[in-house]
């Protein structure tokens, strides 16, 4: 089995990810090197510091591809978007559906927490792009300021009972967003909350790669089987499966997100932290 990063900024030339197409291959020949041979490619969408045209993304996706043929590089890739905190409501069903993976019935797209922490219109937009049919994966809930100390992961708690995962940022776990998102991650990581981590890469900036988290998610107490579920298994079975509704009997396979889901229910109402 092979990593699987679901979060990463390829797309030359249209966020803050690799700014051109020689980076993008530089840092994508450094995956295949490290093991990671699949990945979404997920430029920010509804962002207002970026003007991504979410019906360009699939073409330019397949213009990667046709390079990282070329050149020989073994990373499979499918395009997506990393949904803007505020941008829910603007995201129509088609718009989301451009930039959302798995098989219909059970297709989920990456949403990202607000740097400034949780808040109510947050959870509203997560319940929206839920009413929307889709399921969601929550990007880096570490990095949300307070989210351990302030009610942060309290108020994800619907969006969690609801069906949504997490998905921890191996930058996170190594450090490089300070202590407070470390610790954050650590705690989801060993409370099982946490369902994968990708590497939020942004070629250029932050060039590491899924590989190098693995030793950190050790570190915070994660069993080498648990590393494997966070990197390949459960990553896979999100692209392969998708996210099965919380009413929708799971396919074979699915003890990562079962594992997942009975973590989120052991958070109480009015939970400040969580075990672990
Ligand atoms: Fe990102």
């Amino acid at each position: 089995m092979t990593r699987v990063d679901l979060h990463l900024h390829l797309l030359p030339g249209i966020d803050d990810g690799a700014p051109d197409e020689a980076t993008a291959l530089e840092h994508a020949a450094r995956m295949a090197s490290d093991g990671v041979h699949a990945a979404t490619v997920t430029p920010h969408v509804g962002s207002p510091y970026f003007d991504v045209e979410i019906s360009e993304i699939h073409d330019r996706c397949a213009d990667l591809q046709r390079a990282l043929d070329r050149a020989d590089i073994a990373l499979r890739l499918e395009p997506g978007g990393e949904v803007y905190p505020g941008a829910a409501a603007d995201l129509s069903a088609v718009d989301l559906d451009v930039i959302a993976h798995g098989p219909a019935g059970a297709r989920w797209v990456l949403a990202e927490v607000p740097f400034a922490g949780v808040d109510d219109a947050f959870a509203v937009g997560l319940a929206e792009i839920r009413a929307r049919g889709f399921g969601i994966v929550i990007a880096h809930p570490e990095r949300a300021t307070g989210l351990l100390t302030d009610g942060g992961l309290a108020r994800l708690r619907p969006a969690l009972e609801d069906g949504a995962v997490l998905q921890v940022n191996a930058c996170s776990l190594m450090g490089r967003q300070g202590p407070e998102a470390q610790k954050a991650a650590r705690r989801l990581v060993r409370s099982r909350l946490a369902y994968i981590i990708a590497s939020d890469g942004h070629p250029g900036t932050r060039g590491h790669t899924l590989a190098e988290a693995e030793s950190a998610a050790i570190a915070a107490g994660a069993s080498a089987a648990q590393v494997v579920q966070l990197t390949q298994a459960n990553p896979r079975f999100l692209l392969r499966h998708g996210l099965p509704r919380v009413d929708a009997p799971l396919p074979l396979r699915a003890d990562g997100l079962r594992r997942a889901r009975d973590a989120a229910r052991r958070l109480r109402p009015g939970v400040r932290g969580c075990a672990g």
